[in-house]
């Protein structure tokens, strides 16, 4: 089984030494596919004497493996590496299987590693030191949660705030420590198009975003006339632990990232977005939206939020409350979360790609971190309002 995964390993990485970001080849899919069908049958081997049942953790097993394929490749060599490990490793997927199901995620658990023992070796270590402080990890894991700040997802979604009538005011919905809605405090570099803030904002991370023709590039910063996030733990960016956990989150060899998210910190810790704790389903987020003020384009947005909302029918219950609510609901995430709406993007995604919608229309894929958009919308029908209800 390890060979079979470093073989895959090796077929994801041919071209040129390392993984294209761009889209899979077809040999590339063939790998996976290959790949994780291995991985199933390893773990039906497994499960069909374990207690726990074959479901668990070959559940478990293809989450991580999907994680290595799909979000991890040609992003993190070391945590590629830790969860194609853990995919076929049943004493790990067992300690993982007796955490509560939100917490068993690899980004929790590779984070709550790290903040611990920091970066170790190769899996072998990891498995060794794991086992030997399974308290620890659990602990960690259990009071702590993926909350992953990620401000460069700002320059993905520039390009449509610019397009909306000004001033804004914005809402994010799981904001975190509320990075994002800082953005028109940061720099962005699109190549043809550098936009810095306004000299009073001294020190700025400056985000790089490769996007595709057709892109709307954005030739100003948009005007923010109010901002408030809504999380169901807002973070502290002033807060030492919580900022130290924040950047824990990173991923290891992304240093532009985490150098970029220091930056960003430093911001929110002096400006200190309003940030309100509440559900997304709860009233929360209807008493900020009547807080805005009356005047500007009242814009609702999320980005890697909805897959912590597991129930299809939870999600589609915050979109029709969500449109209700605002001029613009800006949606930036995995195509899966909302199908009915990823069925009519016109073009193929690359496996990890988030998709990009304003009012249920889809507009671009955006690289999961912010790294890239790449436009499919062929009108500005997304930009009709259909006005609030509420
Ligand atoms: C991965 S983080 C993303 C943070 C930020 N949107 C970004 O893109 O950088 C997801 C955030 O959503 C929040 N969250 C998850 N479920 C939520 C809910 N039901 N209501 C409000 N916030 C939620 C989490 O607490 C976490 O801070």
């Amino acid at each position: 089984m390890y060979q079979l995964l470093c073989w895959h390993g090796k077929m994801l990485t041919r071209r040129g030494g390392k993984v294209a970001r761009g889209r899979s080849t077809p040999e590339q899919v063939v790998t996976t596919v290959i790949a994780i069908y291995a991985v199933v049958v390893h773990l039906n081997a497994i499960t069909a004497r374990s207690p726990l049942g074959t479901d668990h953790l070959s559940k478990l097993s293809q989450r991580y493996m999907r994680f290595a394929c799909e979000e991890a490749a040609g992003r993190s060599p070391y945590y590629e590496g830790l969860a194609r490990g853990v995919a076929t490793d049943e004493y790990v997927l067992r300690f993982l299987y007796s955490l509560p199901t939100e917490k068993q995620q690899p980004n929790l658990l590779f984070a709550a590693f790290r903040h611990l023992f920091g970066l170790k070796g190769g899996y072998e270590q990891f498995r060794d030191t794991l086992s030997e402080n399974l308290a620890a990890v659990r602990t960690l894991m259990e009071g702590r949660s993926t909350q992953t700040n990620e401000p460069a997802r700002c320059a993905a979604l520039l390009p449509v705030l610019c397009l909306l009538p000004q001033p804004l005011a914005l809402i994010e919905v799981g904001a975190s420590a509320g990075l994002c809605l800082l953005v028109d405090r940061y720099g962005y570099d699109y190549g043809q198009s550098v936009l810095h803030p306004k000299p009073e904002h001294d020190s700025y991370p400056v985000f790089q975003c490769t996007v595709s023709d057709g892109t709307p590039i954005p030739t100003t910063l948009p005007e923010i006339a109010w901002r408030a996030g809504l999380d169901l733990q807002p973070l502290d960016a002033a807060d030492p632990a919580e900022a130290a956990w924040l950047e824990t989150l990173v991923w290891p060899e992304q240093e532009v990232r985490l150098r970029n998210l220091r930056a960003a910190l430093e911001l929110a810790a002096r400006t200190k977005p309003h940030l309100v704790k509440g559900d997304l389903a709860g009233g929360e987020l209807d008493a900020l939206c009547a807080q805005a003020p009356s005047d500007a384009t009242l814009v609702v947005f999320h980005t890697a939020v909805l897959a912590y909302v597991e129930d299809p029918a939870a999600r589609r219950a915050f979109a029709a409350k969500v449109s209700s609510l605002c001029d613009y609901w800006i949606c930036n995430e995995a195509p899966g979360i909302f199908p009915e709406i990823a069925k009519r993007a016109s073009a193929v995604q690359t496996p990890g790609t988030f998709l990009l919608s304003v009012n249920g229309h889809p507009v671009a894929w955006t690289d999961p971190h912010g790294a890239s958009v790449d436009w499919i919308a062929d009108d500005q029908e997304f930009l009709k309002r259909p006005g609030r209800t509420a």
